[in-house]
């Protein structure tokens, strides 16, 4: 006889499904016509999210990826050379937007630090040579394995950019979790930055729906991309509301981190290389990584692969009862 077992869905931490209260929630949202106006509760959204950033205006949109892009499209001009992390997501994971539609020249950085920056964005070069406009940050790291950018490694690589004369975009998709796991506000974390995407539906557990934030002159303009790519809603209030709960439960992603911790030393105790956790996602190397799926996926453990590791995402739907069943599982048939 086959047993069936509950899988538990470690792929991403946007596999999480609003609870009854974020249903409510929206059920009940004000609402209005923001394309015509602006609905009231996106817009008591994004006086929080900007209150919380320490920037002037924000905007709502639907993914993290179209706040990216809009960001990056306002920045940058057709050509221009913009600098991002090894690995970024705006490098790799959204289909080459940031040049395809942005305009950009895509440059990675491997590490990122002052240095780097400045090597690869400063100095003169020939009237035929690539311009420089734009450092591209991406706090935490999520290919890199959830991994954290300090307020000091923030602030110095924002002054490096500044002494060249770039912008500086920051993808803060999980921003939260790294404000969670130093301790500091978000403010510091966003500190200096021209421009930032933060996102309500990764560890916050909103089903929709990102900011993206920065001057009120640049809400303005961003406001009429967001509407150019399709992305101007009406009654949005009913997907801001669910935003409004989720930002109720940004000290919650402790609770994701000490699974992390849990599943990661579990692992290793197991046998398996796991990086140490920093955040919600933990890194495993394996010998063959389609095999290694398959296997977890036999045994209903969810996992996605990532930088050609096994990633492991916890989230608002996995507890720690959860994470012990996953170890059980592999301690007996992976
Ligand atoms: C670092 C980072 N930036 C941006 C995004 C894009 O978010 P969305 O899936 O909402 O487009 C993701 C999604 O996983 C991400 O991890």
């Amino acid at each position: 006889m086959i047993e069936l077992v509950t899988p538990i869905d470690l792929r991403s931490d946007t596999v999480t499904q609003p609870d009854e209260a974020m249903r409510r929630a929206m059920a009940a949202a004000e609402v209005g016509d923001d394309v015509l106006d602006h609905d009231p509760t996106m817009a008591a959204l994004e006086e929080r999210v900007a209150g919380l950033l320490g920037v002037e205006a924000a905007l709502w949109v639907p993914s993290g990826s179209m706040g990216n892009l809009i960001a990056l499209f306002l920045h940058l001009e057709r050509g221009d050379r913009f600098l991002a992390p090894l690995g970024a997501h705006v490098l790799d994971a959204e289909l080459g937007t940031a040049a395809w539609l942005a305009g950009g020249m895509p440059h990675a950085l491997a590490p990122v630090t002052p240095e780097t920056v400045i090597a690869a964005g400063g100095g003169e070069s020939p009237y035929y040579g690539l311009r420089t406009t734009l450092l591209c940050l991406e706090n935490t790291h999520n290919a890199a394995g959830g991994t954290v950018t300090s307020v000091d490694e923030h602030a110095s690589l924002v002054a490096a950019a500044r002494s060249i004369g770039l912008a500086v975009h920051l993808d803060g998709a999980r921003l939260w979790n790294a404000s969670v796991a130093l301790g500091v506000p978000l403010v510091d974390l966003a500190a200096g930055v021209d421009t930032v995407q933060v996102c309500l539906s990764k560890g916050l557990g909103a089903p929709v729906g990102s900011v993206v934030a920065g001057s009120a002159s640049f809400v303005v303009e961003a406001r009429r991309v967001r509407k150019m790519l399709g992305g101007g809603v009406r009654q949005g209030g009913v997907l801001a509301a669910a935003g409004l709960v989720a930002l109720d439960r940004i000290d919650r992603l402790a609770d994701d981190h000490s699974n992390a911790d849990v599943l990661a030393s579990g692992l290793r105790s197991l046998g398996w290389e796991v990086a140490e956790p920093a955040t919600n996602i933990v890194l495993a190397s394996v010998p063959d990584l389609d095999k290694t799926l398959l296997s977890l996926r036999e045994v209903g453990v969810f996992a996605s692969p990532m930088s050609g590791k096994v990633r492991f995402v916890t989230h608002g739907d996995v507890d720690s009862s959860d994470i012990a069943e996953v170890l059980r599982r592999l301690r007996e048939d992976v």
